[in-house]
């Protein structure tokens, strides 16, 4: 069932949206997450914080990476700097050719749209749209595709993630594992070449949870570069990188063949996997 994901890449092309002013090449690099020293302080009424100390790290095209650590270790404060929802205190963040750190709102806000699909723990979507609506929200937003498609391409990926029977639901009315797939189909809209996923199966149950995984497996084998947060001692040995952070620093990177090992020291013991060969579609339990 998984193979039904094949071809859902847009018609777009990576790349072709870059904006002027901000793009260091229109080939893109194989290096296409690079952050360099980035240093993130909070400033608070109890002081500063410095959340992250100084962070370098460099993902390659294609690389599915999970980020794991000790909460309040600097995770999403991470991912917020790679995405834009943050800046830098100091520092560089250069994705897919762009340098976000010098961006406006603006900027970041369409340069985002485009580039990244960003999925959080609690799904965000918007409550009073439709599923279908929600996955329509980021073409309307960057007009990356004519208005006659928007509403085809929207299904066509709701199909593909096992939703076109709940698109004209709203979210509240759908289960929370339907729900995170509408967002991943939403994050998907504007075909980026990169998702950013902050604990995406935190809120599901494991069953859930390992449809979600196998979905992004599928994504990275169709050419996404997946960055994942998590604390999922199984999920965590099964990408091709582990990045490990410990008070706002980077202590381990460890690709494939390192990163069970990794993991094994680095999160609670294991538990056996459970849902192995489920398939996308299985049904996930909505009103
Ligand atoms: N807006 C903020 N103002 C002040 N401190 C903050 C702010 N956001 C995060 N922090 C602090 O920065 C540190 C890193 O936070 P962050 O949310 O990145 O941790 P995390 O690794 O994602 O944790 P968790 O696993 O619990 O989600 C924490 O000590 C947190 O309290
Ligand atoms: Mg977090």
């Amino acid at each position: 069932m998984l193979s039904r994901l094949k071809g859902f890449q847009g018609q777009n092309g990576h790349g072709r949206f870059r904006l002027n002013g901000h793009c260091a090449t229109s080939a893109a690099t194989d290096h296409i997450i690079q952050v360099r020293q980035v240093v993130k302080t909070y400033h608070g009424s109890a002081g500063d914080f410095t959340a992250l100390k100084g962070i370098n790290l460099t993902v390659n095209r294609g690389e599915f990476v999970a980020i794991i650590g000790k909460s309040g270790c600097g995770k999403s404060t991470l991912i917020n700097m790679i995405t834009g929802i943050d800046r830098p205190s100091s520092g560089e963040v250069w994705v897919n050719g762009t340098a976000v750190h010098t961006l406006s709102e603006g900027e970041i806000a369409q340069w985002r749209g485009r580039e990244l699909g960003v999925i959080f723990q609690f799904f965000q979507l918007l409550p009073t749209l439709t599923v279908m609506q929600n996955v329509m929200l980021p073409m309307d937003f960057c007009h990356t595709y004519p208005i006659p498609q928007r509403r085809e391409r929207a299904m066509h990926l709701l199909d593909m993630v096992g939703l076109a029977d709940v698109a004209h639901k709203l979210p509240s009315s759908v289960s929370g594992g339907q729900q995170q797939l509408a967002a991943i189909a939403r994050a998907l809209a504007n075909d980026p070449p990169i998702l950013a996923a902050d604990e995406p199966t935190g809120n599901l149950d494991s069953a859930t949870a390992e449809i979600i995984f196998q979905l992004f497996n599928q994504l990275v084998d169709e050419g996404k570069t997946i960055l994942m947060v998590t604390h999922d001692p199984d999920k965590a040995r099964r990408v091709t990188r582990v990045v490990t952070i410990a008070d706002g620093e980077i202590i381990k990177s460890n690709s494939t063949a390192e990163s069970a090992e990794v993991a094994e020291k680095n999160l609670p013991s294991h538990s056996p996997s459970r849902g192995e060969g489920n398939g996308l579609l299985l049904p996930l339990g909505g009103d």
